[in-house]
């Protein structure tokens, strides 16, 4: 086996790891737009030279409430997907149903904490962020593929914040602290979703031949076209936004949107496409699977 992870001690970390809503996010708490909110490694902001520093804040804060709105969006379809994978079993195995059922628990409050944080960006920032939808249409879109390239997709996103997290959040000391124990906290139960995320693709993959396979594997990439598409669009709504808190419009439009949707390709797609535990699930699952996924990462670098 090339991992040790099982449902009972998945759980048994999951319940310590665990946290209450109002103690990450009260309500009426207010973010400090004084800061930087996310990791110039994600962001890329300060590396646009068109814009003085102010400005590129301003950028780098939009690029923040695109993150939370995207997860948010994401994690709507991972919370029918893991109950729906859970819900044929659950008179099975009790650690195996109570750990699903308490993954799609956590999720649902990670959807609850990032619409505070988004009401909590909208009081503070001075315009509106407009972001790609509607959640609901982007969830079916999702759903309607192969589920061993949905599982794949989401365990890709999990392992992808975990990396996020470690290698960009954590020893930014430039970021606004509120948001940063944010991210710690959500890492926290995102460590555990992605074992889980493992097991459940294991499952899907089992006694699949390696055409069926190759099959969930475009459908991946259909998923990940898709998920592009959104990500251009959202750099636009993002410049828009950005053009209008800043009062003027930028030089360069089409630069700067390149710029900024290779930066989100990056993020959303390019860093869990390397990572190391992604990419040992679809190595045992079929190295031609891997071979296929590791030849397009660099699109998304
Ligand atoms: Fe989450
Ligand atoms: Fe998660």
């Amino acid at each position: 086996m090339y991992h040790d992870f099982n449902y009972e001690a998945t759980l048994a970390s999951s319940l310590r790891a665990q946290w209450q809503l109002d103690d990450v996010l009260k309500a009426d708490q207010e973010l400090d737009f004084s800061r930087n909110f996310m990791p110039e490694s994600l962001a890329r902001t300060a590396a646009v030279e068109s814009l003085n520093p102010f400005e590129q804040r301003v950028l780098n804060q939009i690029s923040a409430h695109q993150y939370l709105s995207t997860f948010g969006i994401i994690e709507e379809a991972i919370l029918p997907f893991v109950l729906d994978h859970a819900r044929p079993h659950l008179s099975g195995d009790d650690w195996r149903v109570r750990a699903l059922v308490n993954f799609a628990g956590e999720e649902a409050k990670h959807i609850h904490l990032f619409k505070r944080y988004h009401n909590a960006f909208v009081r503070g920032f001075p315009v509106e962020c407009q972001v790609i939808g509607p959640a609901e249409a982007i969830r079916e879109e999702i759903l309607r593929h192969d589920p061993l390239a949905v599982g794949l997709v989401i365990l890709m996103i999990e392992w992808m914040t975990q990396q996020h997290y470690l290698g960009s959040i954590r020893d930014d000391n430039n970021l606004d602290p509120l948001f940063k124990d944010l991210m710690l906290q959500h890492w926290k139960e995102e460590a555990q979703h992605a074992k889980l995320d493992t097991l459940i693709v294991d499952a899907l993959g089992e006694g699949r031949s390696e055409e069926q396979i190759d099959k969930a594997i475009d459908e991946f990439f259909e998923i990940g076209a898709f998920l592009d598409d959104g990500l251009k669009a959202q750099a636009g709504f993002n410049i828009d936004a950005l053009e209008k808190a800043i009062g003027r419009k930028v030089e360069d439009r089409e630069a700067l949107l390149e710029h900024q949707h290779q930066a989100a390709r990056w993020t959303y797609i390019g860093s869990g496409m390397v990572h190391e535990r992604f990419k040992a699930t679809l190595e045992s699952l079929s190295p031609r699977a891997a071979e296929r996924i590791a030849e397009a990462a660099p699109v998304f670098a």
